[in-house]
């Protein structure tokens, strides 16, 4: 799988490259394309040239809630969406949005979790559709990331998180 990747140039074209891509995945040296920073429209744009599996964005509890609708629209396409910086969030970003770190802590004491676990709880409540992909280098946090597949948030709680 690999994803065509842009670098934030939201109006910009992504035909060239993406068809670039699907002579690579045409020749089979490639089995499934993604597409990464993008909009909707991009989406639109690949997916006339190519199948898309997935679109990978930033995405958290506390950054980047614009892509909300484009997360409904890719589960309607049957897309996955894959966000990163579900853990960091608003670090990685230039400081939070919105803060949500007293839900956050309130919802990690009330499940015995950490409150990076709340975070990508809430991330794979967001549908079917959507994926986790934490960063770590740390063996302790990728036990605690892979515990969380079990955390199971009500939907009171999800809404404490919005
Ligand atoms: N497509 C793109 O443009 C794009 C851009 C950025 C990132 N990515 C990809 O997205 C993925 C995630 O990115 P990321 O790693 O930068 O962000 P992230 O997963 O949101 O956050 C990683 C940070 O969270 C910490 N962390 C991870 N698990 C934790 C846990 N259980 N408890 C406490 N802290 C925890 C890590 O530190 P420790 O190492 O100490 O655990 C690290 O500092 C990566 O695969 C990255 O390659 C893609």
């Amino acid at each position: 799988m690999v994803n065509l990747r842009i670098m934030n140039r939201p109006g910009e074209s992504i035909a060239d490259r993406f068809g670039w891509l699907t002579e690579l995945r045409d020749a089979g040296l490639i089995r499934h394309l993604g597409i990464s920073n993008v909009s909707p429209a991009h989406l639109d744009e690949a997916q006339a040239i190519a199948p898309v599996v997935c679109v990978q964005n930033s995405y958290s509890i506390d950054t980047h809630r614009e892509d909300d609708k484009f997360l409904g629209l890719c589960g309607e396409r049957g897309i996955a969406f894959v966000p990163f910086f579900a853990i960091a969030g608003s670090q990685r970003e230039g400081g939070p949005a919105t803060d949500h770190t007293a839900a956050i802590e309130a919802l990690a004491a009330a499940h015995d979790a950490t409150p990076a676990q709340i975070r990508l709880a809430w991330t794979l409540h967001q549908g079917p559709h959507v994926l986790a992909i934490p960063g770590t280098g740390n063996l302790t946090h990728l036990a605690q990331n892979i515990a969380t597949a079990a955390l199971h948030l009500t939907p009171e709680e999800l809404a404490t998180l919005n």
